[in-house]
C-alpha cells in the first residue's frame, strides 16, 4: 500500500497544485498515481470541510469508457458515494468507506429512494497505490468499468459525454458501515448534493498504462 503524503492532500484540498477550468471543477495532476484529474471540492459542512472528488478518464474515450475515481475525504466521511447520473436512482453508485489503511468500494443502484443494492453492470477495481488514510483524511483510487455508459431511467442508455461536463452527484453518512464487505448495510447519507463535472479535463493518453502501474 502506498499513500499520497499529508501534504499532497493539503495541497490539493486548497487547490495549490490545480489549474482553473470551467464548472466548478479543475485540473489536479495527481504525482503519487500519474494521473490527471478533473477535480470538484464537495462543500460538506458550512465552514471549508470538503470532499474532493476526482475524474480520470482515457484519452482518447471510446464508446463505453472505463473512470479512475479517486476520492478524498475528511475522516469524520463514513462513507462517501458518487452517482454518475446525477441523481440517487436508476444509475450506478460508487460507494466507498474507509478499511484500516485501505477502503472497500462497492458498486450500487438503486430504483428508489432506500438503500441501494450490488449493481453487477458496474464493476470497480481498487487501486493500491492512490488508496489509503492518515490523521486527518482517508482516499481511494478505483477504476469502474460501467460507471460512464448505462442503463438510466426508463431504460434509456445513457452515455456521459468525455467532451464536456456531466451532472453527478454525491451523498455521505459520517455513520461508517460495520462490515469489510462491499454489501455491507450502509446507513442513510447526512448530504447530498450535485454539480457539473467538466470531463473534457479528465483525459489520460497512457491511462491504461497508469491503471496497470498503480494496482
Ligand atoms: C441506505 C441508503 C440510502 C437511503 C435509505 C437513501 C434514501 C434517500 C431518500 C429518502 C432520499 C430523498 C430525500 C429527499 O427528497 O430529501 C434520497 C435522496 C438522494 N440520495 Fe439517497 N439514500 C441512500 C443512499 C444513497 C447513496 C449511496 C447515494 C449516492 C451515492 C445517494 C444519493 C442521493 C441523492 C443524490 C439524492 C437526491 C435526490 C435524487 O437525486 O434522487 N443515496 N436518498
Amino acid at each position: 500500500m502506498r499513500w499520497n503524503s499529508s501534504i499532497t492532500i493539503a495541497t490539493a484540498l486548497i487547490g495549490l497544485a490545480s489549474t482553473s477550468s470551467a464548472a466548478g471543477t479543475t485540473v489536479v495532476q495527481d504525482t503519487v498515481t500519474g494521473f490527471t484529474f478533473s477535480e470538484y471540492l464537495a462543500p460538506i459542512t458550512t465552514g471549508s470541510t470538503v470532499i474532493s472528488f476526482r475524474i480520470a478518464i482515457p484519452s482518447p474515450a471510446t464508446d463505453s469508457y472505463d473512470a479512475v475515481v479517486q476520492v478524498i475525504a475528511p475522516t469524520s466521511v463514513g462513507w462517501a458515494g458518487l452517482a454518475w447520473g446525477g441523481q440517487m436512482v436508476n444509475c450506478p453508485l460508487t460507494v466507498a468507506w474507509a478499511n484500516g489503511n485501505s477502503a472497500v468500494v462497492s458498486s450500487r443502484r438503486a430504483t428508489s429512494h432506500t438503500a441501494p443494492t450490488t449493481n453487477p453492470a458496474a464493476t470497480l477495481q481498487l487501486l493500491s497505490t492512490g488508496t489509503g488514510s492518515n490523521g486527518t483524511h482517508w482516499q481511494y483510487t478505483a477504476k469502474c468499468s460501467g460507471c460512464t455508459s448505462f442503463t438510466g431511467s426508463g431504460n434509456q442508455v445513457k452515455n456521459l459525454n468525455p467532451a464536456g461536463g456531466n451532472r453527478l452527484a454525491f451523498a455521505f453518512s459520517r455513520t461508517r458501515p460495520s462490515g469489510s464487505s462491499p454489501d455491507s448495510t450502509i446507513a442513510v447519507h447526512d448530504v447530498y448534493n450535485y454539480w457539473d463535472h467538466d470531463f473534457s479535463t479528465a483525459g489520460n493518453a497512457d491511462f491504461e498504462a497508469l491503471v496497470a502501474r498503480n494496482q
